[in-house]
């Protein structure tokens, strides 16, 4: 997918002179391409890297993940937790969560991954967090609820991002064709207008839009 976006030569140079993806992130990756009919979804070495030195900078207390896939997002952002920090995240399909969990148990931040199954705008409200870092990478359609739900429960000066806010591409075209790809160009707009944050859309693999909730805003 990403080599619609991404030089294929810029990528495999990036991946070159990155650090090497940890071992347990690898059996993922490769599990779930070999077993999953989706593994397009999941987030890999490089950006796996970025969520990884994020988390690292901020060194979040309280993290929020909307869609677990196969784990290996969750494992990059748990990385940069201090040692009381708590990563939740949500997964609808349970067998993609039973997955997840048990390369959660094989880490070592099982014990500090809380994995809920279900819908997310059903279990956001139930988490009663002041939230650091929050990564929005579930239904495309759903992106501006969870912005909005979300926004108020995030510390001020804290940071969230979302995933695929290129979509493959498709939100480049004129018109923008589809319902994630229309979905996702709302969300960006939303994002650009929404005067609570600022934010800049990185290029990294399919998009990822780094907000910042501003600190003035209680
Ligand atoms: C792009 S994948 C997540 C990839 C993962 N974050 C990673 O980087 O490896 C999106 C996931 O969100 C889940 N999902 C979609 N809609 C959801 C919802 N409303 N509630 C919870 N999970 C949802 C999907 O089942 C899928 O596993």
């Amino acid at each position: 997918m990403h080599s619609d976006l991404v030089l294929p030569l810029a990528q495999a140079y990036a991946e070159a002179h990155s650090t090497p993806e940890d071992p347990l992130l690898s059996a993922i990756a490769a599990h779930t391409r070999e077993h999953h009919a989706h593994a397009h979804m999941v987030s890999g070495h490089l950006q796996g890297l970025f969520l990884t030195m994020v988390s690292r900078m901020l060194r979040p207390r309280r993290i929020l993940e909307v869609g677990t896939f196969t784990g290996y997002s969750a494992l990059c952002l748990a990385a940069g937790m201090p040692e009381d920090g708590i990563l939740h995240t949500i997964e609808c399909r349970p067998e993609d969560l039973a997955l997840a969990r048990s390369y959660f148990d094989q880490s070592p931040y099982g014990s500090r991954i809380r994995s809920h199954g279900g819908d997310a705008m059903e279990v956001i409200p139930g988490l009663q967090e002041c939230w650091d870092l929050v990564f929005l990478d579930a239904d495309k359609v759903n992106y501006i609820r969870y912005h909005e739900m979300v926004l108020p429960l995030l510390r001020p000066g804290g940071w969230m991002i979302a995933d695929n806010v290129l979509f493959h591409g498709q939100v480049l075209e004129d018109p923008v064709k589809g319902r994630n790809a229309k979905a996702i160009d709302a969300y960006n707009r939303h994002v650009r207008d929404d005067a609570r944050v600022e934010q800049v859309m990185l290029t990294i693999r399919d998009g990822l839009m780094l907000i910042r909730k501003k600190s003035e805003l209680a």
